[in-house]
């Protein structure tokens, strides 16, 4: 199955999630490319899949604008999107605010692949931001956060698309 992956990521887990896709639906028939590189048509291939970080409660803009842009060639043929977040209870929340009715009517699978949280590649800001969501973690068991890739959402990811 010749799929196309596009990714966007921060700080690398997004883009090791899509490789690790790649290695399920078989590395070979895969291509891979971050945002903002320049793509190929989506016509050279059967399958595409788009994938995501969440910051804030939004996926990358970039994405979000590839996403409307392409939407009627993506409609006709087999895709997938997933995300990379650490807000365990709000994955559905995410999933639906970043992708509207009509991208879940027509994905074949929309799912999160869970996400991480590397110290040593957030900085500034952004560290605080994560210190806070750690702290709450650390101090309510009823928030769940992940801080790892779950790597059966992307084997069963694979699954359904090499099924249809
Ligand atoms: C500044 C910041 C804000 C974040 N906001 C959210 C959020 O709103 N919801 C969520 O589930 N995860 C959030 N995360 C966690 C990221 O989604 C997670 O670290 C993910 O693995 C990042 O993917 P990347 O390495 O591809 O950038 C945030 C992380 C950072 C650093």
């Amino acid at each position: 199955m010749k799929t196309l992956i596009i990714y966007s990521t921060k700080t690398g887990t997004t883009k090791k999630c899509a490789a690790l896709l790649a290695a399920n639906i078989g590395a070979d028939s895969c291509d891979m490319f971050e945002i903002g590189e320049k793509l190929p048509p989506l016509s050279d291939y059967e399958c595409v899949v788009i994938g995501s970080y969440v910051r804030m409660g939004v996926i990358d803009k970039r994405i979000s604008s590839f996403l409307q842009k392409n939407k009627d060639e993506l409609f006709k043929m087999k895709f997938g999107l997933f995300i990379c977040s650490c807000l365990a209870d709000k994955v559905s929340e995410a999933i639906m605010k970043n992708f509207s009715d009509e991208f879940m009517d027509h994905a074949a699978i929309i799912d999160c692949f869970g996400g991480e949280l590397p110290a040593d590649k957030i900085k500034g800001m952004d560290k605080l931001v994560v210190n806070s969501i750690i702290k709450i973690a650390k101090t309510d068991p009823t928030f769940k956060v992940f801080e790892k890739i779950i790597p059966e959402s992307i084997t069963n990811f694979a699954d359904v698309l090499k099924e249809i």
